[in-house]
C-alpha cells in the first residue's frame, strides 16, 4: 500500500490530486462529468500512463450514472477521452475494456461501469506488486539506482512501476539511494519523485538532466530503472522525454537499463517504435522553466513529451508477467 494516490472514487464521484500543485499543495479536483476528467488528464493533472488509463475508466463511469444517457452518448465520451493524450497506451487499453461494456448489454447500467472502473484500478495495483515482487530478483548487492520522471503511486493504482520497484528494493535493503533526474520541462521527477520518495523516507538526490553522464562516470550509479507509456512488440519502449539520452549514456557506462510497465502498457498491434505516435505540447511548458521567456516574442520551441528508447538499449523489460529479456517479441 502507498501512503499517496492520485484518485478516489467517492459517493459517485472522482477526487483527482491535482498534481500540476505538487509537491507545495495538495488539492483534489471534484470530477462530476467526464469532460472534468479529460481536462485533468490534458492538463497534466493527473499524469502517468496507468493512472491516465485509470482515471479515463472512471471518466466513463462517472457519465454512466447519468439517468437516461444512451450508448451513443457513452461512446462519444470515449472517445472524447480517447482525444486528451495520444502516446501512453493505458488510456486506450482501459477504454477499449470500458467500451466493451456498452457492447455487451441492451442497456446503461451504471455499476458495471463502476465495476469495471474498479478492476481496472485495482488490477493496476495487483500489477505493480508483481513488478516490484519480480526487479527484487534482479539485485545483487545493496545498490544506487536512477530514475526518470515519475513512476509512483502517484502516476499508477498501486505502489508504482519503475518506483515500485525501487521502494521494494529500498525496504529489502537492496537500494541505498535513488538519483532522480529533473524530467524537463514539466519536473515530473523534481516535483513528483522527490515528493514521493520524501514521503516514503527513501534518501533522495535531485540532478539535472544533463547530469547523468557526469553521475555514471562517477560511478555513482549501479543500475537504471524507468516507466514507459507505450511499449511496441519488439520491445522499443517509450517513455518521458529524455529517457532515450539516459539509456544511450547508461549503455557507454555499461548501467544495466531496466524498463518498468504493466502489460496494459504493451501495444501488440506495433511492431516497432517507430510507429508510436509521439505528443507535442504546448511550448509555454517549455519557455516557462526560464523566467522571462515568455515575454521574449519569436522563440520557437519543439516540446516533444516523450521519446522512444530502442530495445537494444534495454537490459529487461519488467511487467506483471515477469523478467522479459532481450531479444523481446511481446504477444498477448
Ligand atoms: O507526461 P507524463 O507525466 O504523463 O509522463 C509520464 C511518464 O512518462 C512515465 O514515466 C510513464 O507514464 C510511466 S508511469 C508508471
Amino acid at each position: 500500500m502507498s501512503k499517496v494516490t492520485p484518485l478516489k472514487w467517492v459517493q459517485g464521484e472522482l477526487l483527482i490530486l491535482d498534481q500540476r500543485l505538487l509537491p507545495g499543495k495538495e488539492k483534489w479536483i471534484v470530477a462530476k462529468r467526464a469532460e472534468t476528467v479529460a481536462r485533468a488528464i490534458e492538463s497534466l493533472a493527473v499524469r502517468g500512463a496507468p493512472a491516465i488509463g485509470i482515471a479515463a475508466a472512471y471518466g466513463v463511469a462517472l457519465e454512466a450514472q447519468r439517468p437516461g444517457i444512451t450508448k451513443q452518448e457513452l461512446s462519444a465520451v470515449i472517445e472524447r477521452l480517447k482525444s486528451t493524450r495520444p502516446t501512453g497506451f493505458n488510456l486506450f487499453s482501459a477504454l477499449d475494456r470500458m467500451n466493451q461494456i456498452i457492447e455487451s448489454g441492451a442497456q446503461i447500467k451504471s455499476a458495471a461501469f463502476l465495476k469495471e472502473a474498479r478492476a481496472i484500478h485495482s488490477e493496476d495495483a495487483a500489477a505493480c506488486d508483481a513488478m516490484a515482487a519480480a526487479g527484487l530478483s534482479l539485485f545483487d548487492t545493496e545498490e544506487c539506482v536512477l530514475t526518470y520522471c515519475n513512476t509512483g503511486a502517484l502516476a499508477t493504482g498501486g505502489i508504482g512501476t519503475a518506483l515500485g520497484v525501487i521502494r521494494t528494493g529500498f525496504k529489502a535493503k537492496k537500494v541505498r539511494e535513488v538519483f532522480a533526474c529533473e524530467s524537463r520541462p514539466v519536473g515530473q521527477g523534481a516535483r513528483l519523485t522527490v515528493w514521493e520518495c520524501a514521503k516514503e523516507r527513501i534518501p533522495v538526490t535531485l540532478i539535472c538532466d544533463n547530469m547523468v553522464a557526469a553521475l555514471m562516470s562517477a560511478g555513482k550509479v549501479q543500475r537504471v530503472f524507468v516507466g514507459a507509456d507505450r511499449i511496441a512488440r519488439n520491445g522499443d519502449s517509450s517513455n518521458k522525454i529524455g529517457t532515450q539520452g539516459v539509456a544511450v549514456i547508461a549503455a557507454k557506462f555499461d548501467i544495466p537499463f531496466h524498463v518498468v510497465a504493466p502489460s496494459t502498457t504493451i501495444d501488440f498491434s506495433l511492431g516497432s517504435g517507430a510507429e508510436i505516435r509521439i505528443e507535442e505540447r504546448t511550448s509555454s511548458e517549455v519557455l516557462r522553466c526560464t523566467p522571462g521567456l515568455e515575454k521574449v516574442k519569436g522563440v520557437s520551441v519543439w516540446n516533444p513529451a516523450f521519446d522512444v528508447t530502442p530495445a537494444a538499449l534495454i537490459h529487461s523489460i519488467i511487467t506483471e508477467r515477469g523478467i522479459h529479456r532481450p531479444p523481446f517479441n511481446f504477444t498477448r
